[in-house]
């Protein structure tokens, strides 16, 4: 087995698909954001708040790089900025790094994270209004790095357990 990483944007189902992979494939799972959480005993929402962006995103590569660099293997949930920055998607090209990319479309994305703002710094400012155009073009800026990965799987009106089954027959 081989290290799992997960990546996509925000409401693409990379913490729940990531967990029921896990489960099935008998390894632990970590979610990155949970991890940043723990090691700094505060809420993304209030990490962005008090600390900034940037300071995240330091966080946010130290805890990947430490991860991919330990012996175990596992599933792990990444941010749907982690293969933004700092070059992490060259992480990506590791031989034992399995890359999936969950590609959800627009409108999925808007229906899913519309209700979930208040927990995305990114978007918790913006009107439902916006939040479409907002997202349009930031996934349009994103889908570089998403791109970056071995494999990719479509989301849209699958159901969790069909994303899992897709993986394991691709892995
Ligand atoms: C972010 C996505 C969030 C979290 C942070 C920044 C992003 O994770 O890491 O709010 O830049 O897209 P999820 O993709 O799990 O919501």
């Amino acid at each position: 087995m081989d290290k799992v990483v997960l990546i996509g944007y925000m409401g693409s189902g990379k913490s729940i698909v990531g967990l029921e992979l896990a489960k099935k494939l008998k390894i632990n799972h970590f979610d990155l954001d949970d991890l940043i959480e723990k090691s700094q005993g505060l809420t993304v929402s209030d990490i962005f708040k008090q600390k900034g962006e940037i300071f995240f995103r330091k966080k946010e590569h130290e805890i990947f790089t430490q991860k991919i660099a330990s012996k175990q293997d596992f599933v792990l949930s990444t941010g749907g900025g982690t293969p933004c920055y700092y070059n992490n998607h060259l992480m990506f090209e590791e031989k034992n790094v399995q890359t999936i990319h969950l590609k959800a479309s627009v409108d999925t994305i808007v229906q899913r994270i519309i209700k979930e703002k208040h927990k995305r710094p990114l978007v918790q400012n913006l009107s439902d209004d916006d939040l479409k155009e907002y997202i349009a073009k930031h996934l349009f800026e994103r889908n570089f790095y998403y791109n970056k990965a071995k494999f990719i799987i479509t989301v849209d009106s699958k159901s969790i357990n069909q994303i899992v089954n897709e993986i394991i027959e691709l892995l």
